[in-house]
């Protein structure tokens, strides 16, 4: 029998509640809610963005994990993305570690469980291939400025996570709105599905992306091309970032198209110039120049030789020579030292092999090289040891030491373990955020050294030059205008980064450099602005009810 429906049985979509760039719920004013059809639909109190935050704000803290936390505000930014970002921004410092490291890994590795609204666009190298300008095109908002991809290969330091990579973009975007002011709408976040060679996520019956192994060689790099050149016809004036990629992948995606179009792999650049200003910063509290350092680099692969790519750039702007400055940066990998005996270095590597004898054994380098800093970017959790760190001390007054590995349970020490084991003498930055650490009578508050410091203000600064590549000079700018926005008050918390309340501040000395050495070096399309920190002030999107 026939179901009794209405004469017409289509719902009228109230879009307006809908649509999370132009929903306001319980925002919508009394003429708003008339002229729209809303009377009704929304309970009768019309609440400023103020009181709909105090609510948000409640929720949020009665969640009972971090996991939990995320998915709350993941729905808040689906259904109303001003209270979100009103919200997030207000209140910098407890919602970048929930919206993005350390609970972003975590909801990466659940994200075929706590899945529940698409964002962003996933594309195929399956079933999208020969198709990916048309899966492009679906794209339902008029222009994507910025664009960040993964594969889903190196997520954070948990592996392949295939599909369930796409946290990191819908992340990383987050943070360009919010960091820097980049419009939500224009912000699109893509994961391209290759496969997995995570065998437990392929087995997993909830697993949302392709069951198949992960496509490797000319396959694989044909399907980059393909969607490469897709963004160039579909997006012409983006820019592109690589995020998580494996570092095979990471180096000669770079090396193939950072000349061609205006891309960077901020694993590697952005993690450079992050790395760069926490060496400047410990600098200032060891009083010790950049040229005087000596790096032990604990893991080679993008992220430490994106550092060390960058403090040779900047150690030659001081007046040493290439070959001095790689003298100074050795690097041990899940192999031991990285030396020119070893046959099994890939060009990216070999770069920074030293004539050494080669060991396995940590503390020995230690001692051999006598390092001032040791930076630890292997993804393995607890990788240093009370043995190494007290060797730091004692060679050193102030050892540097950068846990940098993502999330918490990979960084290579904690906090309190880095200030016990150098009795409290340590200038230390980690990846994910620890509690302040009370040493004898002294609290410190070493805060992240994260590349989030580097990207949207990066990212802001390509898009108020309209620049059409990216370049390392960009990056070392964006060193000194980071390290430059740290304060002596900062320092002496044991700070190496400015606090994250003041990351707009930080992303508008960024940009302006950044679109400064655009300008001066050919790549801007756009007329260059008198004050440039005043025109990327005025850029940024500031989450309000207009
Ligand atoms: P990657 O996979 O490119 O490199 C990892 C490196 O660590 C490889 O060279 C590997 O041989 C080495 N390694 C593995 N086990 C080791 C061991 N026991 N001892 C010494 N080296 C070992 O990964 P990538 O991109 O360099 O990232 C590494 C870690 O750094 C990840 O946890 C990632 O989340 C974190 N990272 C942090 C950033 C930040 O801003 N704080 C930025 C980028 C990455």
């Amino acid at each position: 029998m026939a179901r009794i429906t209405g004469s017409d049985s289509s719902p009228r979509v109230a879009a307006e509640l809908c649509d999370p760039l132009i929903n306001r719920g319980t925002g919508f004013s009394a003429d708003d809610r008339r002229t729209r059809q809303l009377e009704g639909l929304l309970p009768p109190r019309v609440e400023s963005l103020v009181e709909q935050a105090a609510r948000v704000l409640s929720n949020l803290r009665d969640q009972h994990n971090p996991l939990d936390k995320y998915s709350y505000l993941s729905a808040l930014r689906d259904e109303n993305e001003t209270l979100f970002y009103h919200v997030v921004l207000d209140n910098l410092e407890e919602m970048l570690p929930i919206i993005y490291t350390p609970t972003v890994g975590e909801a990466c590795t659940q994200w075929s469980r706590i899945y529940e609204r698409p964002r962003g666009l996933y594309i195929s190298a399956f079933a999208h291939r020969g198709r990916v300008a048309e899966v492009l095109e679906n794209w339902p908002r008029p222009q994507a400025s910025v664009i960040v991809v993964t594969d889903g290969g190196r997520i954070l330091g948990l592996g392949d996570l295939g599909a369930n990579g796409m946290g990191i973009p819908i992340g990383k975007l987050s943070l360009y709105t919010a960091c820097a002011g980049i419009a939500p709408e224009i912000c699109l976040p893509i994961a391209l599905d290759v496969g997995t060679d995570n065998a437990s996520l392929r087995n997993d019956p909830l697993y949302l992306g392709e069951r198949q192994a992960r496509l490797t060689g000319a396959p694989y790099d044909e399907f980059i091309e393909e969607f490469v050149s897709a963004v160039q016809t579909v997006f012409p004036e983006t820019i592109l970032q690589f995020e998580d990629f494996n570092n095979a992948s990471a180096f000669r995606l770079l090396d193939r198209y950072s000349n061609t179009l205006c891309c960077f792999n901020d694993d590697v650049q952005g993690t450079g110039a992050m790395g760069l200003a926490g060496l400047y910063s410990a600098g200032r509290i060891t009083g010790q120049g950049l040229a005087e350092q000596r790096i032990l680099f604990v893991g080679a692969g993008e992220a430490n030789l994106g550092f060390a790519r960058t403090v040779v750039a900047a150690m030659q702007h001081e007046g040493l020579s290439a070959a001095q400055s790689k003298a100074r940066c050795l690097f041990m990998d899940s192999r031991g030292l990285v030396v020119t005996s070893r046959t099994d270095l890939p060009a990216w590597k070999s770069v920074f092999a030293q004539d050494r004898a080669h060991t396995t054994d940590t503390r020995t380098v230690i001692e051999d090289f006598a390092p001032t800093a040791i930076i630890g970017a292997s993804g393995v959790g607890a990788r240093f040891d009370e043995d190494m760190l007290s060797a730091m001390a004692r060679i050193n007054h102030r050892p540097i030491v950068f846990a940098l590995s993502n999330p918490t349970s990979k960084a290579e020490c904690t906090a309190e373990q880095a200030f016990a084991w150098t009795q409290g003498r340590v200038v230390f930055a980690s990846g994910s955020p620890f509690p302040p650490v009370t040493y004898e009578t002294q609290t410190y508050s070493p805060g992240q050294g994260n590349n989030f410091y580097v990207f949207p203000g990066v990212g802001l600064g390509l898009l108020l030059a309209g620049a059409t590549q990216v370049s390392d000079e960009m990056f070392l700018a964006a060193a000194h205008a980071l390290a430059d926005c740290v304060s002596a008050a900062d320092l002496e918390q044991g700070r190496l980064f400015p606090p994250a309340a003041g990351m707009r501040d930080v992303a508008v000395a960024v940009a302006a450099a950044v679109a400064d050495v655009a300008h001066a070096q050919g790549y801007a399309t756009r007329q260059p602005e008198q004050d440039l920190c005043a025109a990327a002030a005025s850029y940024m999107y500031v989450p309000h009810y207009s």
